[in-house]
C-alpha cells in the first residue's frame, strides 16, 4: 500500500514571520491528520524556524535545493548535510524551474540524488515534458530520458525511498492541469519503467506525485488514477486554506 503523500513546495515565497503563520495554519488544521503524508519544503532561509514549529508532528520537512559537494569553497551552495541538519528528510531535486533557470542537467540531477541518498534524504526527482515536447509527441522519451540520465548507476538498494515527482512544464503555475487521463498515462509509464530497470517490488512500491496547478477541486479526480500517490504543490501551498483542502480531499473521508 503507498500512503498517499502531498509535499507543499513553497519555491521563493515567503519571509520568516510568513512561513510561521503558514506552517502554523497548516498545523492547527492538519495535526494529527493520519491518512496522508504532509510535507513543507520553505525556502533555505526558514527551514530551521519551521522545523523547530514541525519538531516531533506528522508534518514533515524538505528543501528545494541541495548543492552535491560535501563541503568546500563553493560560495551560496548548501550541502545535503547542511539540509539535513536543519531538519529535513526530504529534498526536490531537478524541478522544472532549477532545468530551465539554473541550467540543470540529467547529471546534475544524478549528483544531486546522490548527495542526498548518501546523508539519508529522501530524493523527490522531478521529471516532466515541455509544451513544444509535449506537441511533437516527444513526452514518453522525454521523461524516459531524464529518468535514464537522473538514476544513471543506482542500485535497487539505493532507490528504496525515492519518489518521483511527474511535473508537466506547461501545467506549472499556469492553471492548466494535465487532465487525470493524460498525467495516468505518464505515471503508468514511469512505474512501468522503474519495473523493467529496477524490480516489480519498487515499482509496486514507488510514489509518484503528480504536480502543475493542482487545487482543491481537482485533486480528488487525480487521486482515483492508480498510478498517481499524490501531489507536489506549488501555488495552492502557499495559503494554508488551499493546501489544507488538497490534504483532505487527497484522501477519502
Ligand atoms: P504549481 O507548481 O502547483 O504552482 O503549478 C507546482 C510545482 O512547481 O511544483
Amino acid at each position: 500500500m503507498r500512503v498517499p503523500l502531498i509535499v507543499g513546495n513553497w519555491k521563493m515565497y515567503k519571509i520568516m514571520n510568513e512561513a510561521v503563520e503558514l506552517v502554523n495554519e497548516i498545523k492547527r488544521e492538519l495535526l494529527d491528520f493520519r491518512k496522508a503524508e504532509i510535507v513543507v519544503c520553505p525556502p533555505v532561509t526558514n527551514l530551521s524556524s519551521v522545523y523547530e514549529l514541525l519538531m516531533e508532528t506528522n508534518i514533515g520537512l524538505g528543501a528545494q535545493n541541495l548543492y552535491w559537494e560535501k563541503e568546500g569553497a563553493f560560495t551560496g551552495e548548501v550541502s545535503a548535510l547542511m539540509i539535513k541538519d536543519c531538519g529535513c528528510e526530504y529534498v526536490i531535486i531537478g524541478h522544472s524551474e532549477r532545468r530551465k533557470y539554473f541550467s540543470e542537467s540529467d547529471e546534475n540531477v544524478n549528483k544531486k540524488i546522490k548527495a542526498s541518498l548518501e546523508v539519508g534524504l529522501v530524493p523527490i526527482m522531478c521529471v516532466g515534458e515541455t509544451l513544444e515536447e509535449r506537441e511533437a509527441t516527444k513526452t514518453i522519451e522525454v521523461i524516459k530520458q531524464q529518468l535514464v540520465g537522473g538514476l544513471k548507476g543506482f542500485s535497487l538498494q539505493d532507490l528504496g525511498n525515492l519518489v518521483i515527482a511527474y511535473e508537466p512544464v506547461w501545467a506549472i503555475g499556469t492553471g492548466k492541469t494535465a487532465t487525470p487521463t493524460q498525467a495516468q498515462e505518464i505515471h503508468k509509464v514511469i512505474r512501468e519503467w522503474i519495473l523493467e530497470n529496477f524490480s516489480s517490488e519498487l515499482s509496486s512500491n514507488m510514489r509518484i506525485l503528480y504536480g502543475g496547478s493542482v487545487t482543491p477541486e481537482n485533486i480528488r479526480e487525480l487521486m482515483r488514477q492508480e498510478d498517481i500517490d499524490g501531489a507536489l504543490v506549488g501555488g495552492a501551498s502557499l495559503k494554508s486554506a488551499s493546501f489544507v483542502g488538497i490534504v483532505k480531499n487527497s484522501v477519502d473521508e
